[in-house]
């Protein structure tokens, strides 16, 4: 299976000609191509992609996700309000969002069933600060990521949960995993969905500095469905590489 590609803009670009032309760019890249791409901007500029996205194969998804439908929550964004634009996914528990707001596990796991509830496809991430190297993996730390963020999900026949191992340190930093650790976490990853019954129903991804060097070695690790991808999606250069790179395989 070609490996499925997560575009991050996270809070970039800042006007929406920008976008405008960043999201032609994405087109342009992998017209024609059979690739697997989503792209998920700031929310602003949502229904902007969303409106241009429909004559393509490119998929939409938010960078995060309220836990209610509606109601007072002041500067949320719901399930339902991103479904309507024409969301296909969400990105929920992103390490910088978990700084930011100070997300807990049980938060990511809330956010996770309205996602769900919401009929769209969760970008779970988890990953931590320390796993330079294979012995140093924290094991604890992800176990109780996976454990609590996905406490008691139940999953449709025709939904699936695709899980973004990202090493925080690896993080826009030019430093990417060695392929040995992020092989050992998969299967660390794997046994934990295992023991929820989830194991067949998620697929995983890795990110943290994928550009269009590194996502060559990366391509070699079969355990992984797809990349997360932050900087580098940013870059037109760089995401057409990774996108001919990717389809190619
Ligand atoms: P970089 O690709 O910039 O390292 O970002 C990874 C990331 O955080 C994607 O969500």
């Amino acid at each position: 299976m070609p490996k499925k590609l997560f575009f991050n803009w996270k809070m970039n670009p800042t006007s929406s000609f920008q976008a405008t032309n960043l999201f032609e760019e994405v087109i342009k890249s992998s017209k024609s191509l059979s690739v697997h791409v989503v792209v998920c901007p700031p929310f602003v500029y949502l229904p902007l992609v969303c409106e241009m996205s429909k004559k393509t194969n490119i998929k939409i998804g938010s960078q995060d996700i309220s836990t209610q439908d509606s109601g007072s929550l002041t500067s949320e964004i719901s399930g339902p309000m991103l479904v309507d634009l024409g969301c296909q996914y969400s990105i929920i528990g992103h390490s910088e969002t978990r700084e930011i707001n100070h997300l807990t596990n049980q938060d990511v796991n809330k956010k996770i069933r309205h996602c769900l509830q919401s009929k769209l496809t969760p970008i779970f991430c988890i990953g931590y600060q320390e796993d330079k190297t294979t012995t140093d993996i924290n094991h604890t730390e992800l176990s109780e990521q996976i454990q609590q963020g996905l406490q008691d999900i139940r999953l449709e026949d025709d939904q699936i949960i695709y899980l973004a191992y990202e090493p925080v340190w690896a993080i826009g930093t030019g430093k990417t995993a060695d392929n040995s650790i992020i092989v050992e976490v998969t299967k660390f990853i794997l046994q934990e969905l295992k023991m929820l019954g989830l194991n067949s129903k998620t697929k995983i991804l890795y990110g943290g500095s994928v550009d269009d060097q590194s996502v060559v070695e990366l391509m070699k690790i079969e355990e992984i469905d797809g990349f997360l991808i932050g900087g580098a999606s940013l870059k037109p250069e760089k995401f057409s590489r990774i996108i001919g790179i990717v389809s190619s395989n």
